[in-house]
């Protein structure tokens, strides 16, 4: 577990940043994280590093730049020799608008990020994991399957991600590469505080979203983080091509309404 190379995109906040501090509680020492914000790159390093004795490349760099996305696999695997996991996490959406408010460039954007990024970090990263028999997980949204008003850039993103996901996983099983999809629902993330990252927020988003919950609550990011954990570990070697959902009851009892 030491020796595996893990890249992490989106990795500063919410669910990237969780899920690569839980790989350093568990045993991993080896990570590349990617988002645009630098300082708070360095402060996840900096937790990291007060967890256990590691080794964090911090990569500052925008995937909606072309180059960038190829350029970080290149940073990693120079930097660390090899690579194991990918873990594409780095999305989101635009504004709120009906489809006939929606403008284009808001929607060309969400596909950009949600869509062509993991694609190019997929191209740069196969020739490396291939040698490595490793794997990606691809953070998408139960939005990719279910409908949610105002979004719809983002659930055709998300719907995109997962079918890419899995003709990444049917192309690459020869050669001994590994896909599998996280498919979460509503998680308390600064994703959803418009970037607070305060408990007060973080609260506000529990009480108004806990309604809509089957399980009677939104789920919180270490859960993510375990979940991804072990689906990228060697304890999941026979899983390809898969989409694990993990959404507190919502895709049994969803209203498109809502
Ligand atoms: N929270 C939820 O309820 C929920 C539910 C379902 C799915 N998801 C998915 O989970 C993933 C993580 O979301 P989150 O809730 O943890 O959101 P978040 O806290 O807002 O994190 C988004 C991350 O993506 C990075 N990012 C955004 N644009 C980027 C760009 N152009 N280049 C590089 N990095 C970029 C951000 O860092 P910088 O801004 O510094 O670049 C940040 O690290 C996303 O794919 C999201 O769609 C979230
Ligand atoms: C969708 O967004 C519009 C504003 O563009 C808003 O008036 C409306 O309440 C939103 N609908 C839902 C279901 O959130």
């Amino acid at each position: 577990m030491d020796a595996k190379v893990i890249l992490v995109t989106g990795a500063n906040s919410g669910i990237g940043a969780g899920i690569v501090l839980h790989l350093v509680r568990i045993g991993y020492r080896k990570i590349a994280i990617l988002a645009r914000r630098e300082s708070m790159l360095q402060q996840v390093a900096n937790d990291c590093e007060g967890i256990a004795p590691c080794e964090i490349l911090i990569l500052p760099k925008n995937l909606l730049d072309e180059s960038a996305c190829h350029q970080a696999v290149e940073d990693t695997v120079d930097h660390f020799g090899r690579l194991d996991v990918v873990i594409s996490n780095a999305g989101g959406g635009s504004g709120a608008a009906k489809v006939r408010d929606k403008c284009v460039s808001d929607f060309r954007h969400t596909l950009d990020l949600n869509v062509i990024a993991p694609f190019l970090i997929t191209k740069a990263a196969l020739p490396h994991l291939e040698k490595t028999k490793g794997n990606i997980l691809y953070v998408s949204s139960i939005a990719g399957t279910q409908t949610v008003h105002n979004y719809s850039d983002y659930c055709s993103a998300k719907a995109a991600l997962n079918h890419f996901a899995r003709n990444v996983a049917s192309e690459e099983a020869a050669k001994g590469v590994r896909a599998n999809v996280l498919a979460p629902g509503v998680i308390v993330t600064e994703g959803q505080t418009h970037g607070s990252s305060s408990e007060q927020a973080f609260d506000v988003v529990r009480q108004n979203l806990r309604k809509y919950q089957p399980l009677g609550r939104v789920g919180e990011i270490v859960e993510m983080a375990k979940l991804a954990a072990f689906i990228v570990s060697d304890d999941n070697r026979f899983m390809t091509g898969s989409i694990i959902t993990a959404d507190g009851g919502v895709c049994v009892d969803y209203k498109p309404s809502l």
